[in-house]
């Protein structure tokens, strides 16, 4: 019972990462808000979670909706442990030389702001109690240029900043401040850009899942447990002398390649070669 008593705000908490968070919160003695702009599926999570459970309408983007998320855990449970800047989307496909300047903002808004924004709200409550453990969602796409889209990766290094920057304010105060970098995990975000309709967000998870575990030297895709323990690990008391840390959860992306990788790679050109020194 790891979360015991603790209370999160848990930002796009009614999907993928967040969502598999929420459960886990719960399911080690802890207590949630639900943060999202997906409101049938939050409540449906919040309702199946019981009395352990709120859901709030949050768009991350706008800063009074995460004040409010921020002070329904407080007036529910009169405390808030664990902020976690979750709330994501893909960024936009441009390269720099035809990026709408207004799609750059609105990533920056959705991705990078947004946790700002969490930060500075929990701040006053977690200085109240004189503790508190702050978690954002990054990615190995701000680690590792290139594995995504631009404006994307972009927003998710300076996520990582961020995390360090806030770290450095708030260490006196006993408030820790980290960050997890995923690598590719199983969940519905890769149907979004393609706007695909909710009821399809299984499937996009099961199509992640089956194709992308060549992505990183572990043969398998991540799954939405392999962030949620990181994130557990972070919350937890137990890591109290952690702070400031951009926490990898890749299957060894951020690494490099596999001997498996390379050989993958480099197949065509060996066989080329062979049939060349063949034919001499
Ligand atoms: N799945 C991956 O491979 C992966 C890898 C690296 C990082 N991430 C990051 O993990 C986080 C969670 O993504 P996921 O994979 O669980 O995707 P997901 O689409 O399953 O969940 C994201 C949630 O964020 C919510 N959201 C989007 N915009 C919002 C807004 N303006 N306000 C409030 N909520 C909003 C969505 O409604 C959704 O419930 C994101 O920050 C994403 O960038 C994901």
């Amino acid at each position: 019972m790891r979360m015991q008593d603790k209370v999160a705000v848990v930002t796009g908490g009614s999907s993928g990462l967040g969502k598999r968070t929420v459960e886990r919160f719960l399911e080690e003695g802890g207590r949630a808000v639900i943060a999202d702009i997906q409101d049938a599926a939050g409540m449906r999570l919040a309702e199946t979670l019981g009395d352990a459970a709120r859901y709030i309408h949050c768009d991350v983007t706008r800063e009074s909706d995460i004040e409010a998320a921020v002070a329904l855990a407080d007036s529910t449970w009169g405390r808030l442990d664990v902020m976690f800047n979750n709330a994501g989307r893909p960024g936009d496909p441009n390269p720099v030389e035809t990026m709408p300047a207004e799609r750059w903002d609105a990533d920056f808004a959705v991705l990078v702001r947004s946790v700002m924004l969490g930060i500075k709200h929990a701040v006053p409550i977690m200085k109240r109690q004189g503790r508190g453990a702050i978690v954002s969602t990054a990615s190995v796409a701000g680690l590792v240029p290139g594995s995504t889209a631009t404006s994307y990766s972009v927003a998710k290094n300076a996520v990582i900043h961020l995390t360090k920057c806030a770290a450095l304010e708030l260490a006196g105060y006993g408030i820790r401040v980290n960050c997890i970098c995923p690598g590719v995990i199983a969940t519905p975000i890769f149907g979004r850009s393609a706007q695909l309709p909710t009821q399809l967000d299984a499937r996009v998870a099961e199509e992640a899942a089956a194709n992308m575990g060549g992505f990183q030297p572990l043969p398998r895709t991540g799954r939405p447990d392999d962030i949620a323990e990181g994130v557990l690990y972070l919350a937890d008391d137990r890591a109290g002398f952690v702070t400031g840390v951009a926490l990898t959860i890749d299957g060894g992306f951020a690494a490099g390649m596999s001997p498996e990788q390379r050989q993958r790679i480099w197949a065509p050109l060996r066989e080329a070669v062979g049939a060349l020194a063949g034919g001499e």
